[in-house]
């Protein structure tokens, strides 16, 4: 059975301070039966893992660079990211790709060296609104991960998350329906059975992300190949992220 997950991204939000009083508060509530992943920014990475050390939160990057050293100003290393503690790091989300314009290649540059350096990367797809109503939903996904993960030596599918976030549901309170999800997961586990082999696909977790909230992650963490939620703004909240982390449902 896959272990859920529920995943915070605080995006570029909450100082030091607040990322300490928010995991102070949440590493209070009862150990949940799914995974629990914070995303602070860079700058609150050292209070996030000294906060959560020995708790059931693991602590994510929001982003990498793709090499490990060297001249480039205003990076951070995968190397940099696992001398502190960091465990897990989103790649290609959304707002990297289209805000800051990161290609398929430059993501899969960053997932290679992450993956070396022993990050447990938050792989991350999603098709346009516009993407989506001609009808090339498939097409956009594969090629997100075929150029994403090429040449890439996939770890244990325990090591490896894949989070399908459709962009037209980022931040804009319109959430995918539980079918429309499923359907989106079904298709890139079969995807991933083509390219990992079937026993990857079967364990890898598809994690699904846009407008979640308290009152439609069981619905949607209930549809099978629904793994777990990566969460923006409802994460920001203990109150709200709490409720979130207690609606993954175990089982579909
Ligand atoms: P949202 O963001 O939950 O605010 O829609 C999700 C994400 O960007 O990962």
């Amino acid at each position: 059975m896959r272990k859920k997950i529920a995943a915070g991204n605080w995006k570029m939000f909450k100082t030091p301070q607040e990322t300490r009083e928010f995991l102070r508060a949440i590493k209070s509530l009862p150990p949940p039966s799914c995974e629990v992943v914070i995303a602070p920014t860079y700058l609150c990475l050292d209070a996030a893992v000294s906060e959560s050390a020995g708790t059931f939160v693991q602590i994510a990057a929001q982003n990498c660079y793709s090499q490990n050293q060297g001249a480039f100003t205003g990076e951070i290393s995968p190397a940099q990211l696992r001398a502190s503690g960091v465990t897990h790091v989103i790649l290609g989300h959304s707002e990297r790709r289209h805000v800051f314009k990161e290609s398929d290649q430059d993501i899969n540059k960053k997932c290679n060296l992450a993956l070396k350096e022993g990050l447990l990367p938050i792989f991350c797809v999603g098709e346009q609104l516009a993407e989506r109503k001609t009808g090339q939903l498939r097409s956009v996904l594969e090629k997100q991960i075929l150029y994403g993960l090429e040449g890439i030596d996939l770890p244990a599918a325990d090591k490896f998350v894949i989070a399908y976030e459709p962009v037209w549901a980022i931040g804009t309170g319109e959430t995918a329906t539980p079918e429309d999800a499923q359907e989106a997961h079904a298709f890139l586990r079969e995807l991933m059975g083509r390219t990992a082999g079937a026993d990857f696909a079967q364990k890898v977790r598809i994690l699904y992300g846009g407008s979640v909230k308290p009152g439609n992650t069981a619905a949607l963490t209930a549809k099978p190949d629904v793994d777990g939620v990566l969460v923006g703004g409802a994460s920001l909240d203990v109150d709200s992220f709490g409720q979130i982390i207690a609606a993954v449902r175990i089982q579909g």
